[in-house]
Protein backbone atom coordinates (compact mmCIF):
# COMPACT_ATOMS: atom_id res chain seq x y z
CA UNK A 1 0.00 0.00 0.00
CA UNK A 2 1.38 3.58 -1.24
CA UNK A 3 2.26 5.50 2.19
CA UNK A 4 -0.76 8.06 3.11
CA UNK A 5 0.08 11.46 1.72
CA UNK A 6 -0.72 15.18 4.44
CA UNK A 7 -3.32 16.86 2.52
CA UNK A 8 -4.38 20.51 3.98
CA UNK A 9 -7.77 21.37 2.92
CA UNK A 10 -9.34 24.52 3.80
CA UNK A 11 -13.01 25.57 3.55
CA UNK A 12 -13.62 21.66 4.30
CA UNK A 13 -16.82 22.28 5.99
CA UNK A 14 -18.94 22.65 2.42
CA UNK A 15 -19.44 22.27 -1.02
CA UNK A 16 -16.42 21.72 -2.91
CA UNK A 17 -14.07 21.68 0.56
CA UNK A 18 -16.07 18.89 1.80
CA UNK A 19 -16.07 16.80 -1.40
CA UNK A 20 -12.54 17.23 -1.27
CA UNK A 21 -11.85 16.01 2.32
CA UNK A 22 -14.47 12.87 1.39
CA UNK A 23 -12.58 11.96 -1.56
CA UNK A 24 -8.83 12.34 -0.33
CA UNK A 25 -9.51 11.02 2.95
CA UNK A 26 -10.27 7.35 1.49
CA UNK A 27 -6.14 7.05 1.10
CA UNK A 28 -4.77 9.91 2.88
CA UNK A 29 -4.57 12.20 6.04
CA UNK A 30 -6.72 15.14 5.47
CA UNK A 31 -5.82 18.46 7.63
CA UNK A 32 -9.22 20.10 7.08
CA UNK A 33 -10.33 23.93 7.92
CA UNK A 34 -13.65 24.69 9.61
CA UNK A 35 -14.46 28.26 10.85
CA UNK A 36 -17.46 26.98 12.79
CA UNK A 37 -17.48 24.14 15.85
CA UNK A 38 -20.90 22.85 15.12
CA UNK A 39 -19.53 21.73 11.98
CA UNK A 40 -16.89 19.51 13.39
CA UNK A 41 -18.25 16.33 14.09
CA UNK A 42 -19.47 16.55 10.68
CA UNK A 43 -15.72 16.65 9.51
CA UNK A 44 -14.52 13.68 11.40
CA UNK A 45 -17.42 11.85 10.76
CA UNK A 46 -15.90 11.45 6.96
CA UNK A 47 -13.22 9.30 8.09
CA UNK A 48 -11.30 8.65 10.56
CA UNK A 49 -8.24 10.35 8.38
CA UNK A 50 -9.64 13.74 8.56
CA UNK A 51 -7.67 15.87 11.14
CA UNK A 52 -10.01 19.50 11.85
CA UNK A 53 -8.51 22.45 12.37
CA UNK A 54 -9.45 25.97 13.33
CA UNK A 55 -8.87 28.93 10.32
CA UNK A 56 -11.12 31.45 10.11
CA UNK A 57 -9.80 34.28 7.66
CA UNK A 58 -11.85 36.87 8.98
CA UNK A 59 -9.51 35.95 12.47
CA UNK A 60 -6.26 36.62 11.13
CA UNK A 61 -4.08 35.11 14.28
CA UNK A 62 -6.38 32.25 13.60
CA UNK A 63 -3.89 31.72 10.16
CA UNK A 64 -0.77 31.41 12.29
CA UNK A 65 -2.17 29.26 14.66
CA UNK A 66 -3.60 27.21 11.79
CA UNK A 67 -0.13 26.71 10.46
CA UNK A 68 1.82 26.09 13.62
CA UNK A 69 -1.03 23.02 14.66
CA UNK A 70 -0.38 21.56 11.17
CA UNK A 71 3.72 22.38 11.44
CA UNK A 72 3.16 19.94 14.74
CA UNK A 73 1.17 17.37 13.54
CA UNK A 74 2.67 16.83 9.71
CA UNK A 75 6.34 17.90 9.36
CA UNK A 76 5.46 17.89 6.07
CA UNK A 77 2.83 18.86 3.70
CA UNK A 78 2.51 16.99 0.32
CA UNK A 79 -0.50 18.87 -0.73
CA UNK A 80 -2.06 22.56 0.21
CA UNK A 81 -5.38 22.98 -1.21
CA UNK A 82 -6.47 26.36 -0.33
CA UNK A 83 -10.87 26.13 -0.92
CA UNK A 84 -11.92 28.61 0.97
CA UNK A 85 -13.64 31.07 -0.74
CA UNK A 86 -16.73 33.41 -0.07
CA UNK A 87 -18.46 36.50 -2.56
CA UNK A 88 -18.63 39.63 -2.22
CA UNK A 89 -21.48 41.11 -4.99
CA UNK A 90 -23.27 44.12 -5.99
CA UNK A 91 -23.37 47.23 -7.83
CA UNK A 92 -19.26 48.33 -7.11
CA UNK A 93 -20.60 52.34 -7.05
CA UNK A 94 -21.88 51.48 -3.58
CA UNK A 95 -20.64 48.55 -1.93
CA UNK A 96 -19.14 49.34 1.14
CA UNK A 97 -15.00 49.28 0.60
CA UNK A 98 -14.67 47.52 4.24
CA UNK A 99 -16.77 45.00 2.77
CA UNK A 100 -14.51 44.88 -0.37
CA UNK A 101 -11.05 44.47 1.76
CA UNK A 102 -13.20 41.75 3.87
CA UNK A 103 -13.42 39.73 0.32
CA UNK A 104 -9.50 40.27 0.16
CA UNK A 105 -8.74 39.01 3.02
CA UNK A 106 -10.79 35.80 2.57
CA UNK A 107 -10.64 34.80 -0.73
CA UNK A 108 -6.23 36.37 -1.16
CA UNK A 109 -4.61 37.57 2.16
CA UNK A 110 -5.79 34.72 3.89
CA UNK A 111 -4.26 31.90 1.67
CA UNK A 112 -1.05 33.46 0.75
CA UNK A 113 -0.45 34.57 4.51
CA UNK A 114 -1.60 30.84 5.11
CA UNK A 115 0.15 29.49 2.73
CA UNK A 116 3.57 31.58 3.24
CA UNK A 117 4.01 29.97 6.90
CA UNK A 118 3.27 26.18 5.12
CA UNK A 119 5.98 26.67 2.23
CA UNK A 120 8.73 24.99 4.54
CA UNK A 121 7.07 22.29 5.01
CA UNK A 122 5.56 22.11 1.15
CA UNK A 123 9.26 21.33 -0.64
CA UNK A 124 8.61 18.12 -3.08
CA UNK A 125 4.75 18.75 -2.89
CA UNK A 126 2.29 21.28 -4.52
CA UNK A 127 -0.36 24.20 -4.36
CA UNK A 128 -3.74 23.94 -5.69
CA UNK A 129 -5.92 27.00 -5.45
CA UNK A 130 -9.85 26.51 -5.92
CA UNK A 131 -9.66 30.16 -7.96
CA UNK A 132 -12.62 30.91 -10.01
CA UNK A 133 -14.08 31.79 -13.84
CA UNK A 134 -14.11 35.02 -12.41
CA UNK A 135 -10.24 35.04 -12.41
CA UNK A 136 -10.83 36.07 -16.27
CA UNK A 137 -12.22 39.03 -14.86
CA UNK A 138 -15.60 39.63 -17.03
CA UNK A 139 -18.14 39.82 -14.86
CA UNK A 140 -19.97 42.70 -13.67
CA UNK A 141 -21.69 43.18 -10.18
CA UNK A 142 -19.52 40.67 -8.68
CA UNK A 143 -16.20 42.70 -9.48
CA UNK A 144 -14.61 42.63 -5.61
CA UNK A 145 -15.06 38.37 -6.43
CA UNK A 146 -13.56 38.65 -9.69
CA UNK A 147 -10.83 40.27 -8.34
CA UNK A 148 -10.03 38.37 -5.14
CA UNK A 149 -9.58 35.71 -7.13
CA UNK A 150 -7.59 37.70 -9.95
CA UNK A 151 -5.29 38.51 -7.38
CA UNK A 152 -5.13 35.29 -6.17
CA UNK A 153 -4.14 33.60 -9.24
CA UNK A 154 -0.91 36.22 -10.18
CA UNK A 155 0.20 36.24 -6.88
CA UNK A 156 0.11 32.27 -7.30
CA UNK A 157 1.70 32.46 -10.27
CA UNK A 158 4.44 34.74 -9.50
CA UNK A 159 5.01 32.62 -6.25
CA UNK A 160 5.71 29.42 -8.85
CA UNK A 161 7.69 31.31 -11.11
CA UNK A 162 10.03 32.89 -8.39
CA UNK A 163 10.55 29.94 -6.08
CA UNK A 164 13.84 28.11 -5.44
CA UNK A 165 11.75 25.62 -3.64
CA UNK A 166 11.01 22.17 -5.61
CA UNK A 167 6.97 23.49 -5.34
CA UNK A 168 3.77 22.97 -8.02
CA UNK A 169 1.39 25.88 -8.16
CA UNK A 170 -1.85 24.84 -10.05
CA UNK A 171 -4.85 26.66 -10.22
CA UNK A 172 -8.48 25.59 -11.08
CA UNK A 173 -10.95 27.65 -12.30
CA UNK A 174 -14.44 26.00 -12.04
CA UNK A 175 -17.90 27.91 -14.07
CA UNK A 176 -20.98 27.27 -12.10
CA UNK A 177 -21.03 24.47 -9.51
CA UNK A 178 -23.97 23.40 -7.72
CA UNK A 179 -23.03 24.17 -3.75
CA UNK A 180 -24.52 26.37 -0.66
CA UNK A 181 -21.81 29.46 -1.77
CA UNK A 182 -24.78 30.31 -4.21
CA UNK A 183 -27.72 30.91 -1.17
CA UNK A 184 -24.83 32.14 1.49
CA UNK A 185 -23.58 34.89 -1.18
CA UNK A 186 -27.37 36.06 -1.38
CA UNK A 187 -27.88 36.49 2.53
CA UNK A 188 -24.33 38.09 2.94
CA UNK A 189 -24.99 40.42 0.38
CA UNK A 190 -28.18 41.53 1.26
CA UNK A 191 -26.84 45.31 2.67
CA UNK A 192 -25.24 45.44 -0.74
CA UNK A 193 -28.37 44.80 -2.42
CA UNK A 194 -30.75 47.01 -0.62
CA UNK A 195 -27.90 50.06 -1.42
CA UNK A 196 -27.84 49.51 -4.90
CA UNK A 197 -30.52 51.95 -5.89
CA UNK A 198 -31.33 52.52 -9.55
CA UNK A 199 -29.68 48.66 -10.45
CA UNK A 200 -32.82 46.45 -9.40
CA UNK A 201 -33.24 45.11 -12.30
CA UNK A 202 -29.53 43.68 -12.82
CA UNK A 203 -29.54 42.94 -9.21
CA UNK A 204 -32.65 40.92 -9.45
CA UNK A 205 -31.64 39.28 -12.40
CA UNK A 206 -28.19 38.21 -10.08
CA UNK A 207 -30.46 36.87 -7.33
CA UNK A 208 -32.55 34.74 -9.82
CA UNK A 209 -29.33 33.45 -11.27
CA UNK A 210 -28.08 32.68 -8.14
CA UNK A 211 -30.90 30.87 -6.83
CA UNK A 212 -30.74 28.74 -10.10
CA UNK A 213 -26.93 28.25 -10.19
CA UNK A 214 -27.28 26.28 -6.53
CA UNK A 215 -29.50 23.74 -7.45
CA UNK A 216 -28.43 23.68 -11.61
CA UNK A 217 -24.65 23.90 -11.43
CA UNK A 218 -22.33 21.29 -12.49
CA UNK A 219 -21.85 18.72 -9.59
CA UNK A 220 -19.34 19.01 -7.20
CA UNK A 221 -17.94 15.86 -8.57
CA UNK A 222 -16.33 17.96 -11.69
CA UNK A 223 -13.74 19.92 -9.27
CA UNK A 224 -12.88 16.95 -7.71
CA UNK A 225 -11.54 15.15 -10.61
CA UNK A 226 -9.73 17.87 -11.71
CA UNK A 227 -8.23 18.43 -8.66
CA UNK A 228 -7.38 14.92 -8.03
CA UNK A 229 -5.47 15.29 -11.79
CA UNK A 230 -3.84 18.47 -10.68
CA UNK A 231 -2.65 16.60 -7.74
CA UNK A 232 -1.26 13.72 -8.85
CA UNK A 233 -0.18 14.30 -12.67
CA UNK A 234 3.80 14.46 -12.40
CA UNK A 235 3.14 17.64 -14.74
CA UNK A 236 0.29 19.08 -13.99
CA UNK A 237 -0.83 22.60 -15.85
CA UNK A 238 -0.44 25.69 -13.98
CA UNK A 239 -3.76 26.25 -14.50
CA UNK A 240 -7.39 24.26 -15.00
CA UNK A 241 -10.86 25.49 -16.37
CA UNK A 242 -13.82 23.31 -14.83
CA UNK A 243 -16.94 23.68 -17.31
CA UNK A 244 -17.78 24.92 -20.63
CA UNK A 245 -18.54 28.54 -18.73
CA UNK A 246 -15.19 28.52 -17.41
CA UNK A 247 -13.75 27.98 -21.06
CA UNK A 248 -15.79 30.24 -22.48
CA UNK A 249 -14.75 32.70 -19.87
CA UNK A 250 -10.78 32.01 -21.02
CA UNK A 251 -11.71 32.66 -24.52
CA UNK A 252 -13.37 35.64 -24.17
CA UNK A 253 -10.58 37.20 -21.63
CA UNK A 254 -8.05 36.99 -24.48
CA UNK A 255 -9.86 39.35 -26.56
CA UNK A 256 -9.15 42.89 -26.58
CA UNK A 257 -11.23 45.02 -23.77
CA UNK A 258 -13.39 47.26 -25.52
CA UNK A 259 -14.51 44.14 -27.24
CA UNK A 260 -15.15 41.73 -24.24
CA UNK A 261 -16.61 45.28 -22.81
CA UNK A 262 -19.53 45.42 -26.04
CA UNK A 263 -19.90 41.72 -25.40
CA UNK A 264 -20.79 41.59 -21.64
CA UNK A 265 -22.94 44.51 -22.21
CA UNK A 266 -25.21 43.32 -25.25
CA UNK A 267 -25.44 40.03 -22.86
CA UNK A 268 -26.32 42.43 -20.12
CA UNK A 269 -28.61 44.13 -21.82
CA UNK A 270 -30.72 40.66 -23.45
CA UNK A 271 -30.39 38.93 -19.98
CA UNK A 272 -31.76 41.61 -18.08
CA UNK A 273 -34.96 42.56 -20.42
CA UNK A 274 -35.43 38.57 -20.52
CA UNK A 275 -35.77 38.68 -16.82
CA UNK A 276 -38.09 41.93 -16.72
CA UNK A 277 -40.24 39.73 -19.36
CA UNK A 278 -40.50 37.19 -17.42
CA UNK A 279 -41.13 38.90 -14.30
CA UNK A 280 -43.98 41.13 -15.92
CA UNK A 281 -45.29 37.52 -17.28
CA UNK A 282 -45.18 35.92 -13.98
CA UNK A 283 -47.19 39.37 -12.12
CA UNK A 284 -49.80 38.98 -14.77
CA UNK A 285 -50.42 35.19 -14.27
CA UNK A 286 -50.61 35.94 -9.79
CA UNK A 287 -53.04 38.81 -10.83
CA UNK A 288 -54.87 36.84 -13.30
CA UNK A 289 -55.06 33.90 -10.09
CA UNK A 290 -56.33 36.09 -7.86
CA UNK A 291 -59.00 37.99 -9.84
CA UNK A 292 -60.57 34.37 -10.55
N1 LIG B 1 -19.75 27.14 -6.25
C1 LIG B 1 -19.28 27.67 -7.36
O1 LIG B 1 -19.98 27.86 -8.38
C2 LIG B 1 -17.82 28.07 -7.43
C3 LIG B 1 -17.31 28.39 -8.68
C4 LIG B 1 -15.98 28.78 -8.78
C5 LIG B 1 -15.20 28.83 -7.65
N2 LIG B 1 -15.72 28.52 -6.44
C6 LIG B 1 -14.83 28.62 -5.29
O2 LIG B 1 -14.78 27.38 -4.64
C7 LIG B 1 -14.45 27.57 -3.28
C8 LIG B 1 -15.40 26.75 -2.43
O3 LIG B 1 -16.70 27.27 -2.62
P1 LIG B 1 -18.02 26.37 -2.54
O4 LIG B 1 -18.77 26.63 -3.77
O5 LIG B 1 -17.69 25.01 -2.13
O6 LIG B 1 -18.77 27.19 -1.38
P2 LIG B 1 -19.26 26.77 0.08
O7 LIG B 1 -20.04 25.51 0.00
O8 LIG B 1 -19.90 27.98 0.65
O9 LIG B 1 -17.89 26.49 0.85
C9 LIG B 1 -17.04 27.54 1.20
C10 LIG B 1 -16.15 27.08 2.32
O10 LIG B 1 -15.32 28.19 2.73
C11 LIG B 1 -15.50 28.40 4.12
N3 LIG B 1 -15.34 29.80 4.46
C12 LIG B 1 -16.08 30.86 4.08
N4 LIG B 1 -15.62 32.00 4.64
C13 LIG B 1 -14.55 31.65 5.38
C14 LIG B 1 -13.67 32.35 6.22
N5 LIG B 1 -13.83 33.65 6.49
N6 LIG B 1 -12.65 31.67 6.82
C15 LIG B 1 -12.51 30.34 6.63
N7 LIG B 1 -13.34 29.61 5.89
C16 LIG B 1 -14.35 30.25 5.26
C17 LIG B 1 -16.93 27.92 4.39
O11 LIG B 1 -17.16 27.68 5.78
P3 LIG B 1 -18.68 27.46 6.34
O12 LIG B 1 -19.05 26.04 6.01
O13 LIG B 1 -18.54 27.73 7.79
O14 LIG B 1 -19.54 28.45 5.61
C18 LIG B 1 -16.95 26.66 3.56
O15 LIG B 1 -16.29 25.61 4.21
C19 LIG B 1 -14.53 29.08 -3.01
O16 LIG B 1 -13.23 29.61 -2.99
C20 LIG B 1 -15.30 29.59 -4.21
O17 LIG B 1 -14.94 30.90 -4.51
C21 LIG B 1 -17.02 28.13 -6.29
Amino acid sequence: MPEKKNIVITGATSGIGKALCEHFAKDNIVYAGYRNEKLVEGLKSISHNIVPFYIDFKQIDSIAFAANFIKVKAEHVDCLINVAGCVVAGAIENIDIKKIKEQFEVNTFGHLDFTQRLLPFLDGGRIINISSKSSFGIFPFVSPYCASKRALDIMFNSLLLETHRDIKVISVKPGVIATPLWGKSIEENKENIDAAIGFEKELDYMLDSARKNETYGLDVMEVVKVVEEAAENPNPKSSYTVGWDAKLAEIVSKLPQDWINKLIKAGMKAKFNRAKQNRLKEQAVSENTQAV
